[in-house]
């Protein structure tokens, strides 16, 4: 069907992108200062139909952190089609066009609904898990180490200097620029659900300087033995072990509080291990972060591996032909390189696989096993699966 063009937005569209993905998503849409100021329109794509918007999706401007590097990353999200016009191919014209424009060698999202994005090339590379923490039962670690709730104006530097120490360690995490750090600091009353305001707890090291952060809200409730209330940590970044330790501990003995609900823990959480009762964590694992790898070469070229490698890799890519083909891909702990060759493949996958370990969080090995990728010379699986793989599971800890 071809009843709709679709074109890049201009700063002037953002409202109707606002109301129509709203409308998709069923929130009210309302664009303050700040999401103006954000907006990017360059990086957005409308599709219309005469004069009515029905259709949108845009990419924000950030890094990621991915095995052994930070690279420019597409961050896609805003993708909506109009109720009155689904099903007619606007949002793969949308998508698609994205992909092929985007300047950047990855795109990543958080998918609402996952059954769409493979279909786009799109792979799940990171999972994350869910905790609803009965904290009667879980055994909270023990800490000597002392937190301070503070004003986050005194703090906002430290926490950002924090933020990209994490990204040095962990695969997955997305950076921030001051506006975005703005945006992620908002605290809307209206958008609480009935929480508090959200504290800001930080512990600090030795000499002083805050090594740690964590953001959390409370909810008062009475069950029928008494109170019962319910703490929401936001977000918890602590690369040194005392604050990571000292932080949990805290927030995991809150007086009066029975449940604590944390969205954001990676699949190899360290919390695990400092609890008595990890059951009484009540995991639940869920997609988190989807890559798209929109230029192989140059994809491939900007992480690194766990182990030496000399490969040919044979692609296949619906979306983006330059894609498709065969790659070597030559790495050890000091280079990287991968380029076009005509040699013979070792194996044989779609980019969709390469966007599911391309974070380091998934092996290869796994979708040999259900034919999706192809052995061709013996060893090579093991070898690849091997050499994509990070010590450190990748995880998103923020929905963009
Ligand atoms: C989801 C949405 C963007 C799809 O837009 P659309 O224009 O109807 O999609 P298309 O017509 O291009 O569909 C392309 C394919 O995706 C499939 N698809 C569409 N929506 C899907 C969904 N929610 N789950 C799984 N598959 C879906 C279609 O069936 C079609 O498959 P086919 O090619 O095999 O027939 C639109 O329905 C919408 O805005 N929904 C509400 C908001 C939303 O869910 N946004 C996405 C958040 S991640």
């Amino acid at each position: 069907m071809t009843d709709f063009a679709v074109r890049q937005a201009v700063a002037e569209d953002l409202d109707q992108i606002d109301a129509l993905f709203g409308g998709a998503m069923m929130f009210e849409s309302s664009v303050d200062e700040l999401g103006r100021s954000m907006f990017e329109p360059e990086r957005a794509l409308v599709a219309t139909d005469g004069d009515e918007f029905v259709g949108t999706t845009r990419a924000l401007t950030r890094d990621l952190s991915v095995p052994g590097a930070v690279v420019p990353a597409a961050h896609v999200t805003g993708v909506g089609v109009r109720a009155t016009h689904r099903r007619r191919g606007l949002m793969s014209a949308l998508i698609s066009r994205q992909l092929r424009e985007v300047p950047e060698a990855i795109a990543v999202l958080w998918a609402s609904e996952p059954g769409i994005y493979g279909r786009f090339g799109y792979g799940a590379a990171a999972f994350g898990t869910s905790y609803e923490i009965d904290l009667h039962r879980v055994g909270p670690p023990s800490s000597s180490g002392a937190v301070q709730q503070v004003a986050i104006d005194n703090v906002t530097k430290e926490l950002a200097e924090l933020l990209r120490k994490l990204q040095e360690r962990r695969p997955g995490i997305s950076g921030r620029t001051e506006l975005q750090w703005k945006g992620r600091l908002e605290d809307n009353p209206e958008h609480r659900a009935g929480r508090s305001a959200r504290h800001v707890l930080v512990h600090r090291d030795e000499q002083g300087t805050v090594d740690g952060y964590a953001f959390w809200r409370g909810k008062m409730n009475w069950g029928p033995t008494g109170p019962a209330n319910e703490v929401y940590v936001e977000e918890l970044v602590a690369p040194e072990p005392d604050a990571y330790r000292a932080l949990w501990q805290h927030l995991l003995t809150l007086d009066l509080a029975a449940t604590l609900n944390f969205g954001y823990a990676a699949v190899d959480e360290p919390l695990q291990q400092l609890v008595t009762t990890p059951t009484a964590l009540a995991r639940r694992v869920k997609e988190s972060l989807w890559v798209r790898v929109t230029d192989v070469a140059r994809a491939l070229g900007q992480r690194r591996y766990s182990v030496a490698v000399d490969l040919v890799l044979d692609l296949t890519d619906d979306v983006i032909p330059a894609n498709a083909g065969r790659f070597r891909l030559t790495a050890d702990s000091e280079t990287v390189h991968c380029e076009r060759t005509e040699d013979a493949a070792d194996l044989s996958l779609s980019v969709n696989e390469l966007g599911s370990v391309y974070l380091g969080g998934r092996g290869l090995a796994e979708f040999a096993a259900t034919g999706r990728v192809v052995e061709h010379t013996p060893g090579s699986l093991a070898l690849a699966t091997a050499a994509f793989r990070w010590p450190v599971a990748p995880v998103s800890i923020e929905v963009f």
